[in-house]
């Protein structure tokens, strides 16, 4: 199949990357070949081109600097999302796309199937994938909405990275306890998408993360079990680190469509170990 992937350089692009590149002609553009956010050159160049999928991880994802950068987060996450599925329902190419569990309020406790209607997002990060949501699912029926959360991976900046980082800089550590989510191996998650490709999924929103769920404090404290470091941890409250953008407190997505990932637990051992930091 000829695959357009979108965002390559980042870090679900590279797994992607990876994932899709046996048996398929692959076309990689990041930035420096298409500005997505540039609408007649969307058209122009992908109507040329004529893939049969395009995978769009090209994003705006820092959550913090889009509080102040509201036209350029709006642009990436919503306004590109529009162009990018009208060319697809033009070209009749299936559309796969990456949205959040920063779409809902983090008020519920049990989580969020995909089914759950009510997307209230609480930042501008949230609110501008929230728009690349409606767009896709008003233009082309031809497409996989999938919500992910937590990423870490090889090929990009990652919760993961930054404890490594801090744990060898031997500094008190301090994170917080009171936020809930599904850490989710980029790996992972590009591999499922080529499942559900494989499969022939139908169109439609999916959730997809590992299996099982934990406190950043949680997820820390695993990192540094499994990499073999002890630095001093404490966990602390959400007030005691204010950030720009808010945080929801329960990020879980529940996934009830197709069959479940391993346990982030097992992912996390997996992306140590072939990073290195467990012999
Ligand atoms: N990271 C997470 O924890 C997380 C959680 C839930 C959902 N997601 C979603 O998963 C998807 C992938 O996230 P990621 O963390 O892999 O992203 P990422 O590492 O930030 O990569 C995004 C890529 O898109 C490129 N890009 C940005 N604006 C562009 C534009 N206007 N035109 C063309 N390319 C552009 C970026 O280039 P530059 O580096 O030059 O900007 C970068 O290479 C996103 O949809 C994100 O919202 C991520």
């Amino acid at each position: 199949m000829k695959i357009l992937i979108l965002g390559f350089k980042g870090m679900l692009g590279y797994e992607l990357v990876e994932a899709f590149s046996e048996g398929n002609e692959l076309f990689l553009w990041d930035r420096e070949q298409i500005d997505i956010t540039k609408r007649d050159d969307v058209i122009k160049k992908i109507g040329k081109l004529k893939p049969d999928i395009v995978i769009n991880s090209a994003a705006y994802t820092a959550v913090d600097r889009a509080e102040s950068e509201k036209d350029a987060v709006y642009k990436v996450n919503g306004c590109a999302v529009g162009f990018l599925s009208t060319i697809c329902k033009e070209i009749d190419a299936l559309l796969i796309h990456f949205s959040t569990d920063y779409v809902f309020d983090g008020e519920n406790h049990l989580g969020y199937k995909e089914d759950y209607l009510v997307t209230k997002p609480i930042t501008l990060y949230g609110r501008s994938k929230v728009l690349g949501e409606k767009l896709i699912t008003d233009i082309n029926p031809r497409h996989y909405l999938i919500r992910t959360s937590w990423l870490f991976g090889k090929n990009g900046k990652n919760f993961v990275e930054t404890m490594i980082g801090l744990a060898n800089e031997k500094r008190d550590i301090k994170v917080v306890n009171d936020q809930f989510g599904s850490p989710t191996y980029a790996k992972d998650l590009a591999y499922k998408v080529r499942e559900m490709v494989n499969e022939n999924k139908p169109s439609g929103i999916y959730h997809i993360t590992n299996s099982n769920h934990c406190s950043w404090y949680e997820f820390a404290l695993k990192i540094f079990e499994f990499a073999g470091l002890k630095p001093n941890v404490k966990p602390v409250k959400t007030e005691e680190f204010p950030t720009p953008a808010k945080r929801p407190i329960y990020s879980m997505l529940v996934n009830t469509k197709l069959s479940p990932m391993r346990s982030w637990e097992e992912a996390l051992k997996d992306y140590l170990t072939e990073t290195d930091r467990i012999k």
